[in-house]
């Protein structure tokens, strides 16, 4: 299986580094020349191509670019693809966009929009990239994670089935509409994985990663938040203390995540 990744960024790389792990060919590629990920593919055993090239390689695409960068998506490439969008939309990075601010569409629906020929599936969103690499376990391990994933149902049981193959399982989130379930702000956002094991070593004001300076961050709610981002103000080390009694209650809490297909859209909680 070809595995293309538009994004050699923090999750990019993350999935890209699970993916060859798994055993995938993984063609990786950023808004700019291959050149300019020459060395990170190299360094994960992958390789390097522009985005239209990787798209027409791969079976599955994962989009890993900001929601500002959907409109630069190849979608004549993309046709056909199903393609994993792990955007999380932050206003104060991404711009403000009336559709999205009113909760009249999800983000992976304005990227549905922008691929008219492709399937896309959300998936990766709700993760740091840290806990992408440790918490991934084999199939049947008791302590696995599952990943929510939102889409149409055929291509979700393929997103389903490389998550599988990347260590994870997967919580069936609902459709495009109800993605937002599982975006910043709600429950099921990065707090189901920060139990034993998964503790991310720093949050800094975008979703878990770095902050850019001169760009307004995201943040995890209540983890640093977007008021920690754009300047490269740090949030405290969050780190979680393994008590060899207690059971470690985020991987069950994310499988029994209840992926809340069918019911009416609610409003959107508030952005900060
Ligand atoms: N970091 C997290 O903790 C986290 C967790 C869950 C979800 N997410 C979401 O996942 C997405 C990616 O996050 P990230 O942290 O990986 O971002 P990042 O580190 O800033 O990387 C973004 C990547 O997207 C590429 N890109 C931008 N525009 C592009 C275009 N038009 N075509 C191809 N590639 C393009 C950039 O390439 P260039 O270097 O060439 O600009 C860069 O490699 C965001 O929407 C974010 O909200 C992030």
């Amino acid at each position: 299986m070809t595995l293309a990744i538009i994004g050699g960024g923090m999750i990019g790389s993350a999935v890209a580094w699970r993916a060859v792990a798994a055993g995938l060919d993984v063609v990786l590629s950023n808004s700019r020349e291959p050149s300019t990920l020459a060395g990170l593919a190299a360094s994960l055993g992958a390789r390097a191509a522009f985005a239209a090239e990787a798209a027409l390689a791969a079976d599955v695409v994962v989009a890993a670019i900001p929601v500002s960068a959907f409109g630069k998506l190849p979608a004549r490439a993309l046709a056909g693809k199903i393609v994993v969008d792990t955007a999380n939309y932050y206003p104060e990075r991404d711009g403000h966009l009336a559709e999205l601010d009113s909760g009249a569409l999800t983000s992976s629906e304005l990227l549905q929009r922008h691929l008219p020929s492709s399937t896309v599936v959300k998936g990766f969103n709700a993760i740091t990239p840290h806990q992408i690499g440790t918490l991934a376990r084999p199939a049947g391990a008791a302590d696995r994670s599952a990943l929510p994933i939102a889409g149409e149902a055929g291509a979700k049981a393929e997103v389903a089935r490389l998550l599988d193959r990347l260590g994870f399982d997967a919580a069936d989130a609902g459709v495009l509409a109800e993605s937002w379930r599982a975006e910043p702000g709600t429950p099921a956002y990065i707090l189901p994985y920060l139990g034993e094991g998964g503790g991310v070593p720093r949050l800094d004001g975008r979703d878990a990663g770095r902050a850019r300076p001169g760009r307004a961050g995201g943040g995890a709610a209540g983890l640093g938040g977007p008021a920690a981002g754009g300047g490269g103000a740090a949030a405290p080390a969050v780190s979680r203390v393994r008590s060899p009694r207690a059971p470690a209650p985020r991987a069950s809490a994310a499988r029994r995540w209840p992926g809340p297909a069918g019911r009416a859209r609610r409003p959107r909680p508030p952005r900060p």
